[in-house]
C-alpha cells in the first residue's frame, strides 16, 4: 500500500525516479490522494481500465501525461458490464505485471478496487441514452452499456478528473460515456484516443491473448478487410458496401460475423445514404473461434 507524505509537495504526489507509484485498494485512500493533488492544484488525468494491459492502454497513459500534472488508472474488471459469465470468468487478470508496466511509464497512482468496495451493495442505476445503446453492441450483449456508465460514473466521482481517456478502439462506449457525461452535467472533459494496433494491423486488445495460434494468423483479417472497405466506399453505397464486408469476412471458414454496421458517427444510427452523414464509421464484431473481437473504421 503505498504511503503519501503529511505535507505533500508536487515531488511526492508525483511518480519520479525513486518513488514509488502509489496503489490503493480503497475508496478512502484515492480520495485522500485525489484531495492532496487538488489542494496543490495539480490536473489529473484518469485513465480506467480492467487491466490485462497492452500498449494501447499505455498510450492512454502517455497521452494524459503529457496533458495533466498527475495520471491515475484504475483497474478493476466490472462484473456488471459482462452480460456473459464465462467471458467474466475468463477475463485476465495480471494485477502485478499490470502495475509494473504502469509504474515503468510514470503513471502517478493506480486504483485497484475490490468488487465489495465497488459495489456494497448492488447499484441499480438504470440510465436512458436513447438509441445510442440500443444498436450494435447494446443489441448483442443487452445491460453491457448500462454496467459500464454505472461504473465510471463511479470512478468520476472518486477519482474526480480534469480529463478521463477513452480509446476509439470502443467506439460505443465512447459516445455512451459522452452522453453520460453530458447528461449527468459532469465537469470532466472525455478524450478520445485512435485505435492502436499490432504490427500486423491487429487492433490490440486484452482478448487477443486468448486466440489460438492459428486464430492469431488469421485475425488481421479484420482490419485488412476494413481497410479495403474505406477504399470502396467511394464507389459502393452503404447497403452495397456492408454485403461486400460480410461475404469477405465469410472467405475465412473460423470467422463468424455478428455484426457489420454502417453508422453516423455521433448518433451511432444505421445510414442508407452516404450523405446522410457528415461522419461514418463502419463497426464490426467477429467471433473467431471462442473470442469475441470489435473493431471499426472511419469511412467518411
Ligand atoms: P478496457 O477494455 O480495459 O479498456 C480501457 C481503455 O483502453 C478503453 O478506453 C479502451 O477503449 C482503451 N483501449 C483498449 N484497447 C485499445 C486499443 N487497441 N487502442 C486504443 N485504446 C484502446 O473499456 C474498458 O476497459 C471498460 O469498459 C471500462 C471503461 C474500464 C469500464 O469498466
Amino acid at each position: 500500500m503505498g504511503k503519501i507524505n503529511k505535507i505533500p509537495t508536487f515531488a511526492s504526489l508525483k511518480n519520479q525516479k525513486g518513488l514509488l507509484m502509489n496503489t490503493y485498494n480503497t475508496i478512502a485512500e484515492t480520495q485522500s490522494f485525489v484531495h492532496q493533488c487538488r489542494q496543490n492544484n495539480l490536473k489529473i488525468g484518469f485513465v480506467p481500465t480492467m487491466g490485462a494491459l497492452h500498449q494501447g492502454h499505455l498510450s492512454l497513459i502517455e497521452k494524459a501525461k503529457a496533458e495533466n500534472d498527475i495520471v491515475i488508472a484504475s483497474i478493476f474488471v466490472n462484473p456488471i458490464q459482462f452480460n456473459n459469465k464465462e467471458d467474466l470468468q475468463k477475463y485476465p487478470r495480471t494485477l502485478e505485471k499490470d502495475a509494473a508496466m504502469l509504474q515503468s511509464i510514470g503513471c502517478d497512482a493506480i486504483f485497484a478496487p475490490s468488487e465489495t468496495e465497488m459495489y456494497p451493495e448492488p447499484d441499480t442505476t438504470v440510465f436512458d441514452f436513447g438509441m445510442l445503446d440500443k444498436v450494435m453492441e447494446g443489441k448483442f450483449r443487452p445491460g453491457h452499456f448500462n454496467g459500464v456508465a454505472v461504473v465510471v460514473k463511479r470512478l468520476f466521482e472518486i477519482v474526480k478528473p480534469d480529463n478521463a481517456y477513452f480509446g476509439e478502439k470502443d467506439y460505443q462506449q465512447l459516445q455512451i460515456i459522452k452522453a453520460m457525461v453530458a447528461q449527468k452535467n459532469l465537469a470532466v472533459n472525455i478524450i478520445p484516443y485512435p485505435i492502436v494496433r499490432e504490427a500486423d494491423g491487429l487492433a490490440m486488445s486484452s482478448r487477443n491473448m486468448r486466440l489460438t495460434e492459428e486464430e492469431r494468423t488469421i485475425a488481421p483479417f479484420i482490419h485488412k478487410t476494413l481497410s479495403e472497405a474505406k477504399e470502396k466506399a467511394k464507389q459502393l453505397s452503404p447497403s452495397e458496401l456492408t454485403t461486400w464486408v460480410l461475404n469477405q469476412i465469410q472467405i475465412q471458414a473460423i470467422m463468424k460475423t455478428e455484426y457489420f454496421e454502417i453508422v453516423d458517427a455521433s448518433t451511432l444510427l444505421a445510414i442508407t445514404n452516404w450523405n446522410d452523414s457528415e461522419h461514418a464509421i463502419g463497426c464490426i464484431a467477429i467471433f473467431l473461434g471462442n473470442v469475441r473481437l470489435i473493431d471499426n473504421i472511419l469511412l467518411k
